[in-house]
């Protein structure tokens, strides 16, 4: 019989099937089944992998096949799906983001609580990227000196009309309870707090619908204020195009830019405190290096495999998650915040009220009157462009 643990997949659409696709090249595990409310689907697929079909989650786990699972379902569905799994004592990989608002991913680190033994983790997959994991490195080292200020633009997630329009359950408030910062800030809005941590205040301005036939916000830009008084804008965008991404925080030691996958260090001679109180110039800045910070190279786009392997890994040896899933209520917090914010023309003060926001998405879900268009297109669509 075989150590290997044994992981299924529960939805099997564009994300779902590339993550067959990854499990496949890791040898630590194996599939042993597919799971999605689609049956043909399901069946195709598991005829080619040669491994059962499932069409729901809780068929799934009820048959104990799988010891593991990895959810790629629309965001609502990874509540109900991870604490079903956690509770039949099955581990647990959600694909971002964990949820769709606070009290869901409360209600998750809960079942995590009442099965500590399980692993629980998020599939958070930009932490492998190399220029993220040197930028945290040198953050934490204290390399930059106390940081500032933070500017994040973040508009090259363009997406077209027929991407919206390819699935019944994007950009409506009831199907993913927001727009870019649900479905493709999650990432970036993960990356933020692991960088910064979180702020005290939030004031956003998000756009609906400004580029797109959708309900939700397309066009997002945030003011946030940390307690030690540095301050961060960020803004993101699925409607500009060429879009942009560029991170600059404005430090004690200078500047950094993370650009391209690139990290440039305008290093200051001295602290930029220091030389403001002293200097006798009046106009005199300080003495900078430009540093091309070395980052090794990222190897053949494996994000995802990289998670799926450290969760496997977490499972058979109690190694390192790159991502908890705990730690997905950051992210959800700071999205949550800036639409509540937007919707209700105020600032946020974090930690966010769960129960208000709860009560602002059923308020929105309950008064939509947006007629959804869809277009049928395959499933298995080549994600290789999406991350
Ligand atoms: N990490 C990344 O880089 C990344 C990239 C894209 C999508 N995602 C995430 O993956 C998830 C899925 O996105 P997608 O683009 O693959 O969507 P998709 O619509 O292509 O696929 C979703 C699949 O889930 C199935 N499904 C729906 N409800 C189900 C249920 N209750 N049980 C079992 N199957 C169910 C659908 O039939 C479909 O096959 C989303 O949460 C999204 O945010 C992550």
């Amino acid at each position: 019989m075989s150590d290997k643990v044994k992981l299924a997949v529960i939805g099997i659409g564009g994300m779902g099937g590339n993550h067959l696709g990854s499990i496949q090249k890791l040898d630590n595990c194996e599939l042993v089944a597919v799971c999605d409310i689609d049956k043909p689907l399901a069946d195709k697929k598991a005829k080619e992998l040669d491994v059962e079909a499932y069409y729901s989650h809780e068929e799934l786990l009820k048959s104990k096949v799988a010891d593991a699972v990895i959810i790629a379902t629309p965001h609502y569905d990874h509540t109900t799906i991870a604490i079903a799994a956690m509770d039949a004592g099955v581990h647990v990989l959600t694909e971002k983001p964990v949820g769709v608002h606070k009290l869901d991913i409360e209600k998750m680190i809960a079942a995590h609580e009442r099965n500590p033994k399980l692993i629980f983790a998020a599939m958070f997959n930009q932490r492998t990227v190399e220029a993220h994991k040197k930028l945290k490195k040198l953050i934490d080292s204290g390399e930059f000196g106390a940081i500032k200020r933070i500017n994040w633009t973040v508009t090259n997630w363009f997406r077209s009309q027929c991407y919206y329009d390819g699935g019944g359950w994007r950009a409506t408030w009831e199907g993913e309870g927001g727009g870019v910062l649900m479905n493709q800030c999650p990432h970036q809005l993960d990356l933020f707090q692991w960088f910064f941590g979180m702020p005290k205040t939030i004031r956003a301005f998000c756009s609906i619908a400004k580029y797109h036939n959708i309900e939700v916000e397309d066009d997002v830009t945030a003011f946030m204020e940390y307690e030690d008084g540095k301050t961060a804008v960020f803004i993101t965008s699925t409607g500009e195009a060429p879009g942009t991404e560029r991170l600059e925080i404005a430090c004690e030691r200078g500047k950094v830019v993370l650009e391209n996958h690139k990290i440039i260090f305008h290093r200051t001679e001295e602290l930029v405190s220091e030389f403001c109180a002293t200097t006798e110039e009046r106009f005199g800045t300080p003495a900078v290096w430009e540093v091309d910070v070395p980052i090794k190279e990222d190897k053949g786009g494996a994000q995802h495999q990289k998670v799926i392997d450290a969760y496997v890994n977490a499972i058979a040896k109690g190694t390192e998650l790159i991502a908890k899933a705990e730690e997905g209520i950051n992210s959800i917090e700071l999205a949550n915040a800036m639409i509540y914010s937007s919707m209700k023309n105020e600032t946020v003060t974090l930690p966010l009220d769960g129960n208000k926001f709860y009560d602002l998405l059923q308020d929105l879900i309950k008064n939509s009157t947006f007629k959804k268009t869809v277009v049928e297109t395959s499933k298995e669509v080549d994600m290789s462009a999406s991350f």
